[in-house]
């Protein structure tokens, strides 16, 4: 059963400049919160109380500002700092005793995931994973992620990261799980021709050793990029209009918390204190 996760949420991304020059990217709004919340909800959701987040030196204290230790959601929060992105297989290496002999969930921390059943289905995978899961998702622009092709018996032929031609739609996403060798095996590693440690290839080891579960997040489920000012935007809109029609809000990690029974009435009053007056402390005060 895995029971952590790692939020990495390095945040050394130049595609959203000049926006990033001031903020990590992490911290810009996603509608009406920090756009870390939502991985952070996504997590919660699946019942993962042991958060690490990498995050680069310069905005630690931003993220220690927002969350603290966790403690106002009743979740341990630790934080550990990734200096240069040289890639995604990093956060195993940065996160050596926090993930120890145990399994962990991976998620960047400027992805966006909503759908039924999601949670529901995270949560069987956190249970059954033996080596590693991954979740696939289908997209118009393959090119742009690491892609998975199946063959007709939904077994995996190939893996590829960012392939200009590719025969598939199904792009992986950024939520992982791993069993403990991960640590030892992104060890290993040596960095692609971009220079980065590629999650692709650690995925593509536990392939080799048959330990490698893909999950398909259908069509009815949504998982939105945010790589562009314009894919940030439009993601805002899209929060927007359910939050609109529905009165209830996406990834507010106290109404989470409460629903969990993590905390109760008196850590929503703090949180209360702590946003001051603003459209998210009036849904706060609604939950109570
Ligand atoms: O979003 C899913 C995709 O993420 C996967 O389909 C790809 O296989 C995977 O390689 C990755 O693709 P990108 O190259 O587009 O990831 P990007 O470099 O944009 O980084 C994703 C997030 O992780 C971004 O918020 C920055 C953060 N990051 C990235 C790297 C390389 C770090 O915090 N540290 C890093 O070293």
């Amino acid at each position: 059963m895995i029971d952590r996760g790692i939020i990495l949420a390095g945040g050394h991304g130049t595609r959203l400049s000049p926006l990033t020059k001031v903020t990590n990217k992490q911290l810009l709004p996603l509608y009406d919160k920090p756009l870390i919340y939502y991985p952070l909800s996504v997590l919660m959701l699946a019942g993962i109380k042991k958060i690490l987040i990498i995050v680069n030196p310069y905005e630690i204290n931003s993220y220690k500002k927002l969350l603290g230790d966790g403690s106002r959601l009743g979740i341990n929060i630790t934080y550990k700092e990734q200096k240069k992105p040289e890639g995604l297989p990093q956060a195993f290496i940065i996160g050596k005793d926090f993930i120890n002999k145990n399994g962990v969930a991976l998620i960047l921390g400027d992805n966006f995931f909503y759908g039924q059943g999601l949670t529901l289905r995270l949560k069987d995978s956190l249970k059954k994973n033996k080596g590693s899961t991954i979740f696939l998702y289908p997209v118009n622009n393959p090119s742009q992620y690491g892609v998975v092709e199946l063959n007709n018996k939904n077994k995996i032929k190939k893996i590829s990261e960012k392939p200009k031609k590719t025969k598939s739609n199904l792009a992986i996403t950024g939520l992982y799980l791993f069993n403990h060798e991960v640590i030892n095996f992104s060890q290993k590693l040596r960095p692609s021709k971009r220079n980065e440690l590629e999650i692709t290839d650690l995925i593509k080891i536990y392939k080799k050793k048959n330990s490698l579960k893909v999950e398909q997040i259908g069509r009815g489920g949504s998982w939105l990029d945010t790589g562009t000012t314009k894919d940030l935007f439009d993601a805002s809109l899209f929060v927007s209009t359910i939050e609109e029609r529905q009165g209830l809000k996406i990834a507010c990690i106290e109404e989470i918390a409460l629903r969990n029974k993590w905390i109760d009435k008196k850590s929503i009053i703090k949180s209360i204190k702590f946003y001051g007056n603003c459209d998210y402390t009036n849904y706060l005060k609604k939950l109570i």
